[in-house]
Formats: structure tokens, C-alpha cells, sequence
């Protein structure tokens, strides 16, 4: 369950604009949103805000059941980070390590013995089509194969909120069409899942209610519209 409360967010000192106002919207275990807004709305902002690597600047939030603000301990976030899957809209891999590394990190995170990660790497990075490239480091992968690379480490550890800042800009049509599937699927299985995008052909082809920003507000909640 997500839970904001006239949420606000602004970056660095008071005397900024907020980038994100007074938003409140609830988002049930399970759901699906897309997030849509032009650019510059403060798509990317949110999902940063959702993923707890930012806190509010006002309001109450609430992340997989458990309130965030600034009283919250610093090891509760990076607990509450690691059962939340992101892909960045910059991918934001470890460049050094090779696409197996990088994928498996969610589960080293959890202290998952090698033998299991080493099937669980390789079983996803197969769905993503990337079972061939796994020895190459990130650093020399393609933008489409980075986002499938960042894809997979979002979803390996089966977390219970998967956000997901367009995750399909650099994949062909098929590939953008089988993620969709999956979101779907696991929002079916209990997993939330907020995904921006401005991929029309996309939200057409998955009929979920949309939070609409524009210029940090929210313009619309269809998933609990006005009475
Ligand atoms: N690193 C940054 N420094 C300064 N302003 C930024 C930065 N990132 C985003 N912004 C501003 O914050 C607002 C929201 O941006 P963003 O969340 O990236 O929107 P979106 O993802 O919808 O395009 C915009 O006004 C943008 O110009
Ligand atoms: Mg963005």
C-alpha cells in the first residue's frame, strides 16, 4: 500500500519552489498506475520520492505500509529501498561490474546463497535476452541493453513495489509489449507497480487508471476519482 498525504517536495533550501505540491493519492496493494504528465511535470521526482532517496519536505507518506519522514532511521530506508525494485530513467548501473553482477546485487543484498543467485541471474537475464552478454561489463552495453540489464535487477529480488521511470524508451516494440505483460502479471500477483511513461501505444495496450501531473501537481487520480 502507498498513502500520500499532501505530500510536498522541494530540492535543497525553503526559499525553492517545490518541485512536487500537496500531492495525496493511495495506491492499493496490487495496483497499477501509470504515471503520466509532460515533461518536466516531476515524474521522475516522484518515483525518486516513492523510492524513499528523497523525503518529503511536508506532508505524510506512507511506502509498503510503513510511514517515512525524517524522524525514520537511516537503516529502515535502505531496509524499506531493498523491497522496492526501480529503474531508473538513466539506468544507474554499476558500470565496473559485469550484467550478472549488477543483477544479482538485490540478492547479495539479502544474503541469498550463490548457487540460488547464480540460477535466479541467469533465469531473468534469459527472459530479457541478455543470456549471452552475461560476463560483459555495463559499462559496455548498448542503451537497450542497459535498460533490460536495469529492468532485471528491479524485478530479480520479487520485490513488493516495482517503479519504473520509462522503462521502455530504448526497447524495440516486442521487448517494451512482453515488460508490459509482466507488469501486469505481477500486479495480478499482489505486486504494486507504477510505471511513467509517455508511450501512448503502451498505455493503450494495458487499460489501467493513471495519476496525471502537470507542474508538480496532481491533475488527476483515476484509480479514485472525484465524487
Ligand atoms: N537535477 C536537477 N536540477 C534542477 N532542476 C531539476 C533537476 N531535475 C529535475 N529538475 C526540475 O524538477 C522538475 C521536475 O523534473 P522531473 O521530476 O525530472 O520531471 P519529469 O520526470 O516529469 O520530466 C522540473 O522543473 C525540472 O526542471
Ligand atoms: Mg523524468
Amino acid at each position: 500500500m502507498i498513502r500520500l498525504d499532501h505530500v510536498s517536495w522541494r530540492r535543497g533550501r525553503k526559499d525553492h519552489a517545490p518541485v512536487l505540491s500537496h500531492l495525496s493519492f493511495n495506491v492499493p496493494q496490487g495496483g497499477f498506475r501509470w504515471l503520466l504528465g509532460p515533461s518536466g511535470a516531476g515524474k521522475s521526482s516522484l518515483l525518486r520520492l516513492l523510492h524513499v532517496e528523497t523525503l518529503p519536505s511536508a506532508g505524510r507518506m506512507e511506502i509498503l505500509g510503513q510511514a517515512v519522514g525524517e524522524q525514520t532511521k537511516r537503516a529502515a530506508l535502505v531496509r524499506l529501498r531493498q523491497r522496492i525494485g526501480m529503474v531508473h530513467q538513466d539506468y544507474r548501473l554499476m558500470p565496473d561490474l559485469s550484467l550478472a553482477d549488477n543483477v544479482a546485487l538485490p540478492l547479495r543484498l539479502q544474503k541469498r546463497g550463490e548457487d540460488e543467485i547464480q540460477t535466479e541471474v541467469e533465469a531473468i537475464l534469459k527472459w530479457v535476452g541478455l543470456g549471452a552478454r552475461m560476463g560483459v561489463s555495463a559499462a559496455h552495453l548498448s542503451g537497450g541493453e542497459q535498460q533490460r540489464t536495469a529492468i532485471a535487477r528491479a524485478i530479480i529480488h520479487r520485490p513488493g513495489l516495482i517503479l519504473a521511470d520509462e522503462p521502455t524508451n530504448a526497447l524495440e516494440e516486442s521487448q517494451a509489449h512482453r515488460l508490459l505483460d509482466m507488469f501486469a502479471q505481477l500486479s495480478a500477483m499482489g505486486t504494486t507497480v507504477i510505471v511513467a511513461t509517455h508511450n501512448e501505444t503502451l498505455i493503450r495496450r494495458l487499460a489501467r487508471p493513471a495519476l496525471v501531473l502537470e507542474a508538480g501537481k496532481l491533475v488527476a487520480d483515476e484509480g479514485h476519482p472525484p465524487a
